[in-house]
Parts: structure tokens; sequence; C-alpha cells
């Protein structure tokens, strides 16, 4: 079978990773690289391409035109890069790997869809859930009945970020950047795989009776400890087509980072699946089963390319598609236009964490008060958290541009 050729668009971040992996696919004869591009190369980027003696490009319009052998692109830069870089990249022929989140705002994502019509390439995004198994076995347990009829599904992540966090990049933590909006927040980045895993099984909880489904409606209140624009404290309420509800909650000022968790309620039972892969299931409430998942880990960007490829030749479909990462894209830009503004916890409840070498914000008692609002499927305004103001639904029926009522710059 031919062997696929790859372009790499952002080398350093977290492209480090796509270019280490690359590198090593490259040697076990899975795919070929066949050139890079970055403004500036990090001393690793360049000390790789200087021994595989990789052609690179500091502009990567001047690639996309000269490496047309190439198959496919992998796009890892800046969020407010993404649109541009990928239509140009489809609309010189290209496949493409885009990095999560697809774009800031949903314009942003409806002009990659209209690129990917017009050219008919593909263009997959790197959004992940830890495990595929988990996600087959959660689907045949719901689909089984069970935990009964599926009345929500809910998300927790408790994470702490340090001032490095925010540092590492001129983007972190912004709202606009370069004049540009970027909107990177704590469900924006990292937390966004466990959002996009809940919108995920939504999708296939709802199966074939409703494949569209989609967020109709957000509710939600996004706050900040620490000194920057964007949330790091969130509380979000999805009503999704069908009916289903998810509440999402985030927060990357707690004392430790805890196992990111997804719980699935039912009428007879309830199912947990916790990022250590561990599949729960209870009845009248027991445990009546607990399973292991195999984890993606490491493999995940491997499996990534490798879909891609299929989905060249034509033998598999993408496993998220453009189409499908669209629905985060509307749940996140619904949920700031339902916040309106970011609002500030007061420095009076947030504490300096010195858990690390470096400092990081910390609010008082957040791992309770996240539980809490988790167990209950509750807004903070709505139990009463000091520092919480209720907000007010957000429709998404017919929603096409971001900001409506979002208030940038307050
Ligand atoms: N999948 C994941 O788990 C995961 C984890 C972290 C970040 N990300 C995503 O990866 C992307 C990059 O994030 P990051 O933190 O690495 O960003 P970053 O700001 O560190 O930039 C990444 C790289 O892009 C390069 N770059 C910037 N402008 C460029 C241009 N015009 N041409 C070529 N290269 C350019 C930078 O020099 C840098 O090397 C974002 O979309 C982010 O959300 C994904």
């Amino acid at each position: 079978m031919k062997v696929r050729h790859a372009l790499l668009i952002g080398t350093g971040g977290f492209g480090r990773n796509h270019l280490n992996e690359l590198v090593r696919l490259q040697d076990e004869g899975v795919l070929a690289l066949g050139a890079v591009s970055d403004l500036r190369f990090t001393e690793h980027a360049a000390a790789i391409v200087a021994e595989r003696g990789l052609r690179h490009y500091s502009d990567y319009r001047e690639m996309l035109a000269n490496e047309k052998a190439a198959d496919f692109v992998i796009i890892s830069t800046p969020i407010a890069l993404h649109a541009p870089m990928c239509i140009d990249a489809l609309e010189a022929g290209y496949h493409v790997l885009l990095e999560k989140p697809p774009g800031a705002v949903i314009q942003d994502v409806d002009r990659i869809l209209e690129a990917v019509c017009r050219t008919g390439k593909l263009c997959g995004v790197n959004f992940f859930t830890p495990s595929s198994e988990a996600l087959e076995l959660i689907e045949r347990t719901v689909g089984t009945g069970e935990i009964g009829q599926v009345r929500g599904i809910k998300g927790l992540a408790l994470l702490t970020r340090t001032s490095a966090y925010y540092r590492r990049t001129p983007w972190a933590g912004k709202l606009m950047s370069g004049g540009n909006l970027v909107m990177d927040g704590a469900f924006h980045n990292p937390a966004a795989h466990l959002l996009y895993s809940m919108l995920k099984l939504s999708e296939l909880l709802a199966g074939a009776a409703a494949p569209s489904v989609a967020p109709s409606r957000v509710t939600a209140e996004l706050y900040h400890a620490n000194p920057i624009d964007s949330d790091d404290t969130s509380a979000i309420r999805i009503g999704m087509s069908d009916g289903t509800e998810i509440h999402f909650y985030v927060t990357l000022c707690a004392k430790r980072t805890e196992q990111q968790r997804i719980r699935i309620e039912g009428t007879e039972g309830m199912l947990e699946w916790t990022y250590d892969n561990q599949v729960t299931v209870w009845r009248d409430g027991a445990i009546v089963s607990q399973r292991e998942c195999r984890e993606e880990g490491k493999g995940i960007m491997e499996r990534r390319y490798r879909n891609l490829i299929r989905a060249i030749e034509g033998t598999d479909r993408l496993d998220v598609s453009l189409e499908s990462a669209r629905k985060f894209t509307l749940a996140a830009n619904g949920a700031f236009e339902s916040a309106v503004r970011i609002k500030p916890i007061a420095s009076s409840r947030v504490q300096t964490s010195e858990s690390s070498e470096e400092p990081g914000a910390y609010i008082e008692g957040i791992e309770s008060t996240i539980k809490e609002a988790f167990a209950s499927g509750k807004l903070f305004s709505e139990m009463g958290v000091p520092w919480a103001e209720p907000s007010v639904p957000f429709e998404l029926t017919e929603y096409r541009s971001f900001p409506r009522r979002f208030e940038l710059g307050r």
C-alpha cells in the first residue's frame, strides 16, 4: 500500500508531540514526514530537522505550494490560526488533521466546513476520548437498558494550573490575541476533551433515532480567580435537541488534580467513567459491575493519523469529523453567550496554592463546592455559592456568529 506523506505546521508547544510521533512512525514505515513549518523552530525541532534532513519552511503557504506530493497536513498552531491555515491547506489540495478546538468561534468552523464541501477534502479534528473501548462499553451498557432511560450526562474536571500554564504562550487564558478571538478558557482548552467526550456520548446514546442530536440551549456561569481574561472555573448546562441534559463542571483552581469523570444517570441506575478508565455501574445504590478499559494513552496520535489515512483511502470514517467537533464549538460559544461576561471571584476567596514549584490560584473550598454541584446538577448560583451570579439561558437555534451578547473586553 502507498505510504502517505504528511506535512506539519507548528512544531513547538503541543506540536512537539506531533513531530516526535511523526518521526517515530516514519521509522516504522507507517507514513512519511514530507516537510515542516514554523515561524521559529525550537532547539528540539531544529535538531530533528537537521538530523533527518527535513525540508522546512517559515512560511506555511510556501510549504503548501511546494510539497504537492504530500497527502495531508497536521495543524498544531494557536487557535486563531486554525481556520485560515486549514482553509489554505484544503484549497491547496490536502486533507487535514486539525488540532482541537477546530476554531474559537462558530463562524470559523463553518468557514472550514464550507471549504471541506468545496474541495471534497477531509478534515479530522484531534479531540480524543481516553478510551474508545470505554465508549463502546458505555454504549452497550446503556443500550441494553442496564441503567434504564438516560436522564442526563454529567462531567467533572478538578484540575490545577499554575502561573506557568498562563505564561507558556501569549494567547493562554485570553479571549482575544493579536486582534483575533481565541476564547482560551478552562472548557475550551484543558477540559475540552472531556466536554467533547460528553457531546460524543450524547450522540452515541441517541443512536440511529437521533443522529443529528446537537446542543440547542446553554446556561453557563463562567468565573475566574486567576488574573486572566477568560474562565478558570465554570458550570455549564447544555440542553440537547433530543431532550438530554448535559452538566459540565470544571475548575483549574483546585489544590490537586483529580481523575476527570463522566456520569450517566438513568431512571434505573447510574454509570460512571473515570479517566483511569474504570467504568462502574450502580443500581439501587450498589455497584453491579466494574470494568477497566484499555487506555489510548500515548497511542492516540498514531490512531488519529492511521484513521485519517484509512479515511483518505476510503476504508474508514473519520473518528472525529468536523461536523461532530462543530457541536463542541456551538456549546462553547453558547456558554460564553449565556454568561455574557467572565465574572471575577473576589480575591478574599482566593488563596495562592503552593502545591508545586509555581504558585497557582486556589478557590477556597472549590473541591466540595464543585462536587456538590456535580451531584445535584445545579449551577453555582442555584446552590447559593457566595461568589456566584445567575445567568440566562442562550438559545442556539440558527446560531451562526459569535458574539451576539457576550461582552468582549470587559
Ligand atoms: N490534543 C491535545 O491534547 C492538545 C494539548 C495541548 C494543545 N493542543 C492544541 O494544540 C494547538 C497548539 O497549542 P500550543 O499550546 O502548542 O500553541 P503555541 O502557541 O505553543 O504554538 C504552537 C506552535 O505553532 C507555531 N506557530 C505559530 N504561528 C505560526 C505560523 N504562522 N506558522 C507556523 N507555525 C506557527 C509556534 O511557533 C509554535 O511552535 C492549539 O490548538 C491547542 O489547543 C492540543
